[in-house]
């Protein structure tokens, strides 16, 4: 088995001061990287914030006798964000990976919730991703290289009660990571997202302590190793916990073609166990190929030739 190293490489992992992105910075110095541990160090809520945490995941790397620099930077913060990949390229030349993996909670049913509970989670997860991704991605791609993490949730990919902002932000990941899949790759840029189950101050009151002792951030991070290798996938959401790794895939079914006349809602609601029987289904690799299904039958209906 090829040994998968980061000797020479640099990685930022945002939210590193604690639970997983502790345990990724710390495996990613172990396998040579120099790590850039970013953490605001505030409450599960995001409130708060203090540069300890970092520092502390910082020299414990340094003190294994790995390379690691601490930053507190506010992943929503551009200015933050601008200072953190300078420094960074200051000391080390570059940003070969980008781990984003900062997140908050803030549960509520969706009565309950407010909009500024809902637009700071987005604000956190979506848009401390598109900040942090936006300021090392000319780098990536300048120097033909680079390996990005979005981390997803189950939360978003299938719902959880309670969780629509977090819900809405870890499925907006998804979609980021299809788009720059395409826009990235031509530059050696792969983009994957990790979907995690793990015992950390996040879950502490939802997975039973005993059932922690086997959900360990570790378990994750070796999901983590593989999507940031040299032999990295693409485009790929990998589901990772308690040891147990799995592919979640979005698939399209060949769904039916109503003539004119029937294409009413009630037409359309009559054929919905046709539309949705999964036999044939496809997972398509861009948003074309939906839109060259639908026009490709309406072409051959006029007899009109796809080039
Ligand atoms: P955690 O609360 O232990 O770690 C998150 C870290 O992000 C904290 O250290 C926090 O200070 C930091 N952070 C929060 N906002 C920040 C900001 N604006 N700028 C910089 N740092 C910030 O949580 P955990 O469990 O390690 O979660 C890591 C990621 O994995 C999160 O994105 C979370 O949503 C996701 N996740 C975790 C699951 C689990 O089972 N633990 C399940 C699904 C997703």
């Amino acid at each position: 088995m090829k040994p998968i190293r980061f000797d020479g490489q640099v990685a930022i992992v945002t939210g590193a001061g604690a639970g997983l992105g502790r345990s990724h910075a710390l495996e990613l110095a172990r396998r040579g990287a120099k790590v850039v541990v970013n953490d605001l160090g505030g409450a599960v809520d995001g409130t708060g914030g203090s540069i300890s945490a970092a520092q502390a995941v910082a020299d414990e790397i340094i003190a294994a006798g790995g390379e690691a620099m601490a930053h507190g930077a506010n992943v929503t913060s551009p200015e933050d964000v601008a200072d953190m990949v300078e420094t960074a390229r200051q000391r080390w030349g570059k940003i070969d990976i980008l781990i984003n993996n900062a997140g908050i909670l803030r549960d509520k049913s969706f009565s309950k919730m407010s909009l500024e509970d809902f637009r700071t989670v987005v604000e956190v997860h979506l848009m401390g991703s598109v900040t942090c991704t936006k300021a090392v991605w000319e780098g990536m791609k300048e120097a033909g290289y680079g390996r990005i993490v979005m981390t997803s949730s189950s939360s978003g990919i299938y719902g959880n009660f309670g969780q629509s902002n977090y819900g809405a932000a870890k499925m907006a990941l998804v979609g980021l990571m299809n788009v720059l899949h395409l826009e990235g790759r031509k530059y050696n840029i792969r983009v994957n997202t990790l979907s995690p189950t793990a015992y950390t101050r996040m879950t502490e009151g939802l997975i039973p302590p005993e059932a922690g002792q086997l959900m360990t951030p570790e378990s994750v991070t070796a999901g983590l190793i593989a999507l940031v290798g040299e032999d990295a996938p693409e485009r790929t959401i990998l589901a990772a916990g308690a040891g147990g790794y799995a592919a979640a895939k979005i698939y399209e079914t060949p769904g039916v073609y109503l003539p004119p006349e029937q294409q009413t809602g009630e037409h359309v609601a009559a054929a919905l166990a046709r539309i949705t029987d999964p036999a044939g289904q496809e997972e398509y690799e861009e948003g074309g190929r939906q839109t060259l299904k639908f026009l490709g039958h309406a072409a051959a209906h006029f007899g009109i030739k796809m080039g």
